[in-house]
């Protein structure tokens, strides 16, 4: 871990506009700097950074945040990942803390793991190639489907014998510990008697970017209608499905060099292919692929080619999950292996040249592929051609990437020729997508629950959109916050900085418990911590915050340039004084709408028990409290009414 005070010093020397600014051209702007946004497609700038504020927000498709937030949006870094850049970038030497006691159970656990996994890798192995089960079983029906040995050792392959509990006395024997064993997915427990867990099966060891394996498949030889086919390692510390794909270890330098990455279901389809000196493949295990494996691919190349058989299932799975690859910039193309055959048998069958050149003459693009299926699916029923429409204007918007704007292009062009439509009409929808989806994210970032209708409408402004989705009570919410952490530390009075008196004045009149958003509040009470522990609770220090929620739900209460209310310049000639000059109004404002708040919920609890009350003597009480409460509002109003808040 990062330590704190390497973190500091990152903080301390961060320059947005220098950070920015290295990876999009900024044009200063008053106090701004402006530029052309670098998510989404436009022509004239509409991306603004605010050195002062230190954060970024494009009035276009609505994303801002921080350095930090730039560069894990923009280079896909992790958090960690951006330190590590911005300490390059500014000469920070990074210091790391001692790691969690957590941390380190996990990786101890972790590390036992890979040495378990090794050792019944070599025991596997050892009983394919070197016990008479193995050979006469499993070595034979792998070679009966073609594999050459030196395949089946570069690959490890293994088997694990019928016996009961052979690999698991062994393990015991050599003192491997029982639970993690289980951790492992290598040995069951049942009613106290551990045994074999891939009981007569032949093992494929899966292995991590360094070839240590972090598990197995161990697929059956006899064909079992009972059995599953396939079983796998059960998740655990090393072992996670989502994050890795069969084959990336023996296919790393191929992909390279091919600049492609081709893609099949199983682990008998790489080998093969493998074997046939295609080695640029990796296998997802049948299942659609996950953002994390699509990553990975992008690590080393931009080009995935999808090798799958014909029948439909594998397909459909395939397709899920690739809108993800587009906007990860990836050229999804896709080849269907013809005959009920997967790409293993296929090759047998045909030899790896004709493989080849099947690949290679075969390979659709995956939108248009996916398009001509939807079409052919809804056939003249004209609902469901609007339907693919749809689905299709959907799709192109995820691709999203100023260098892909010229693909985005191709794809409206081509796909509205297919549907016979009017380019225009597709382009709006298009772009109406990219519109919902930023909106989508702006209200995740900023409160839990999302008001959405689906109804957004192409004319009206992201803007518009968004604020429209706050109701009024979360505007004060967010005001209230807002001109905490901008003038918090300046003084109220003599004896108080404003923090103190908000605070006071919320605990004074149980103001807390009227805030709905849970951000905002946890915002608000961190706030709290820090002033006590002597932290600075400075706007600064939230946006950089590991918290990222909460520093996203910061950026997004900043306001970026305060517009001075044209009433005020109708009022003053000459100076327009500024927020910060008003900044007394502003908190004192932000606190009576929160007391004028409580005093509505009060009036309505007052009515329903007035409603309810059956006892004159009751009722009388609750009429008076009633006027009472009526008074402090109109009071309260009328104090509102002589601050000019916007
Ligand atoms: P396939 O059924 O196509 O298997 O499943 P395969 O790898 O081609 O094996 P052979 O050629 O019939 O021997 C494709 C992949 O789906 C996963 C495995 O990763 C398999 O390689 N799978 C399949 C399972 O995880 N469990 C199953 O029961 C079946
Ligand atoms: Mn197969």
């Amino acid at each position: 871990m990062i330590s704190q005070n390497t973190i500091q010093q990152i903080l301390s020397r961060i320059d947005i506009v220098d950070i920015v600014g290295f990876f999009v051209k900024l044009k200063k702007r008053g106090t701004n700097y402006l530029g052309l946004c670098p998510f989404h497609n436009e022509k004239t700038p509409s991306f603004t950074v605010s050195p002062a504020k230190e954060i970024y927000k494009c009035f276009g498709c609505g994303r801002s945040g921080n350095s930090i937030s730039f560069l894990m949006e923009h280079e896909k870094y992790s958090y960690a990942e951006s330190l590590r850049w911005l300490a390059a970038k500014y000469n920070v030497e990074i210091e790391e803390t001692e790691t969690s006691p957590e941390f380190k159970q996990q990786q101890q656990v972790a590390d036992s793991l890979y040495i378990i996994n090794n050792f019944a890798q070599k025991y596997f192995s050892d009983a394919l190639f070197n016990s008479e089960e193995g050979t006469t079983v499993a070595l034979s029906y792998l070679k009966e489907r073609g594999f050459r040995e030196d395949i089946i050792k570069k690959f490890q392959l293994g088997y694990n014998p019928e016996t009961r509990d052979g690999f698991t006395k062994a393990a015991l024997a050599s003192q491997y510990n029982l639970d993690y064993l289980q951790k492992s997915g290598l040995v069951n427990v049942r009613d106290g008697n551990a045994y074999d867990n891939y009981r007569g099966r032949i093992i494929f060891p899966i292995h991590n970017q360094s070839g240590k394996v972090l598990g197995f498949g161990a697929r059956i030889i006899k064909n079992n209608d009972k059995a599953p086919k396939y079983i796998n390692t059960p998740e655990n510390e090393i072992y996670i499905k989502s994050k890795l794909l069969y084959g990336a270890y023996f296919a790393r330098l191929a992909i390279d060099k091919a600049d492609e990455c081709l893609l099949v279901e199983g682990y008998t389809d790489v080998v093969s292919l493998h074997q046939a000196g295609i080695e640029n493949v990796v296998a997802s295990g049948g299942t659609s692929l996950t953002p994390d494996q699509l990553r990975l691919v992008k690590k080393y190349t931009n080009n995935l080619t999808i090798i799958y058989d014909g029948d439909s299932a594998g397909i459909k799975a395939a397709l899920r999950g690739l809108d993800l690859a587009l906007e990860e910039s990836l050229n999804v193309k896709l080849v269907l292996i013809p005959d009920n055959e997967d790409p293993d048998s296929y090759l047998q069958k045909v030899g790896a040249a004709d493989f080849t050149a099947f690949i290679a003459a075969n390979k659709k693009d995956f939108i248009l592929f996916q398009l001509n299926i939807a079409l052919k699916d809804a056939g003249n029923d004209s609902t469901k051609k609007s339907i693919v429409v749809n689905q299709v204007a959907e799709t192109i918007s995820k691709i999203n990437k100023t260098e892909d704007f010229t693909k985005q292009q191709d794809y409206i062009k081509q796909c509205s020729e297919i549907l016979k439509i009017e380019e225009s009409g597709l382009h709006a929808l298009v772009n109406k997508f990219i519109r919902e989806k930023v909106n989508k994210a702006e209200n995740r970032a900023s409160r839990e629950v999302t008001a959405d209708d689906g109804s957004a409408d192409i004319s009206s402004g992201v803007e518009d959109d968004i604020s429209a989705l706050f109701n009024r009570d979360e505007m004060h919410e967010r005001a209230m916050v807002r001109s905490l952490l901008e003038f918090g530390l300046k003084d109220w009075d003599e004896e108080q900085k404003v923090a103190v008196y908000v605070f006071k004045e919320m605990e004074d009149n149980q103001l807390e418990e009227l805030i709905d958003n849970k951000e905002l509040k946890k915002v608000l009470q961190t706030y709290k911590i820090w002033y006590d522990e002597g932290i600075e609770p400075t706007a600064k220090n939230f946006l950089y915050n590991d918290d990222l929620q909460m520093s996203s739900l910061v950026v997004s209460i900043m306001d970026f340039n305060y517009e001075v209310s044209p009433k005020w310049k109708e009022h003053y000639e000459g100076h327009i004084p500024t927020r910060d000059e008003l900044f007394k109004e502003e908190v004192f404002s932000t606190l009576n709408y929160l007391k004028l708040r409580k005093i509505k919920r009060l009036m309505d609890e007052n009515q329903r028990d007035l409603e309810k009350a059956t006892i004159a003597e009751d009722q009388l009480i609750l009429v008076q409290t009633h006027q009472h409460l009526k008074q402090m509002e109109i009071e309260l109003t009328r104090q509102l009414g002589t601050v000019i808040f916007r």
